[in-house]
């Protein structure tokens, strides 16, 4: 299988590096620096050469608060980059997989989202990420959508290694205790990618469509901070506060809960975070 990566040097796309270079397919993985979605020329030339029957896009513009004043080039990016990639991939007969969000929703359903429920997203991010799921499916007939949440892992800035900093030098920290999501290890979420298009490659490809995949449990960002430092064995007070009174640019959705009813669930985001702080050294 030739598979090509966009998005290369991202907390998410370095793992799928990882996990692709330890494999049998054929791999090429570019970043930012080598291409920019948003050039679809440029872009376009470079799948042609290329030719992969898979392209994988990690590449977005992911600073959620900054989404707001950025609209126009946001969408470009996160928006129409995918529909000139989904165009391209199915000139060549090839399938997309765009990595989304549980931002697309609102979060207003307590229960969770199931894949096919309907998008409403509270924020200019969320709305970029399902403006490219939109254009996807408007385009080509060969996608997968994998919609994923609350990412944490060895490469870029994500919640976990934010705690561990700030613990340094605060003794009390305040964390918003109302919002509530499923916590992923970029690790699992990889090799959860790479199981289901490996596996798709074994048998046939899996069906085009809208998958979750997440780590398994829900929390909320309060409970995640306390189990944090639990597994460090670290004091700092953890302060509960509401999303009012820690007021980001940025509205978050409440209970944007990720539910996977079509494929393996991936573990549960205990087990997944005990054996990522055993790998960092904050
Ligand atoms: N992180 C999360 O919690 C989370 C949650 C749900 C879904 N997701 C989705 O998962 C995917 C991967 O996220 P991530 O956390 O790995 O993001 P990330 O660390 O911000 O990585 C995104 C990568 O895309 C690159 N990029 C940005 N604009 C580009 C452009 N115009 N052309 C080419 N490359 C560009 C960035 O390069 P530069 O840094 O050089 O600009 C960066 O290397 C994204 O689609 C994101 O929406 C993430």
């Amino acid at each position: 299988m030739r598979v090509l990566l966009l998005g290369k040097k991202g907390l998410l796309g370095q793992e799928i590096v990882q996990v692709f270079n330890d494999s049998k397919h054929e791999f090429f993985a570019l970043g930012h620096d080598e291409i920019d979605i948003t050039d679809h020329q440029k872009t376009n030339e470079t799948i042609k050469d290329i030719k992969p029957q898979i392209v994988i896009n990690a590449a977005a513009f992911t600073y959620v608060d900054e989404c707001e004043v950025k609209k126009n080039f946001v969408m470009q990016v996160n928006g129409y980059a995918n529909e000139n990639l989904a165009r391209m991939c199915q000139n060549l007969n090839a399938h997309l997989v765009f990595l989304s969000t549980d931002y697309v929703f609102n979060g207003q359903k307590q229960e969770g989202y199931k894949e096919d429920d309907d998008p409403s997203p509270v924020n200019v991010y969320g709305e970029s990420k399902l403006l490219g799921e939109k254009l996807i499916q408007q385009n080509t007939d060969k996608f997968y959508i994998i919609r994923t949440s609350w990412l944490f892992g060895m490469h870029g800035r994500n919640f976990v290694k934010t705690m561990l900093e700030t613990a340094k030098n605060q003794n009390e920290i305040k964390v918003v205790d109302d919002q509530f999501g499923k916590p992923t290890y970029s690790v699992d979420l990889a090799k959860s990618i790479f199981e289901f298009l490996n596996n798709g490659y074994v048998k046939s490809l899996p069906k085009s469509g809208i998958y979750h995949l997440v780590n398994e449990n829900t929390t909320s960002w309060y409970e995640f901070a306390k189990k944090i430092f639990r597994v460090k064995g670290l004091n700092n007070k953890i302060i509960p506060v509401s999303s009012d009174e820690m007021k980001r640019p940025a509205k978050r959705p409440m209970h944007s809960v990720l539910l996977n009813t079509k494929l393996p669930l991936m573990r549960n985001h205990e087990e997944a975070l005990r054996d990522y702080l055993l790998t960092i050294d904050i």
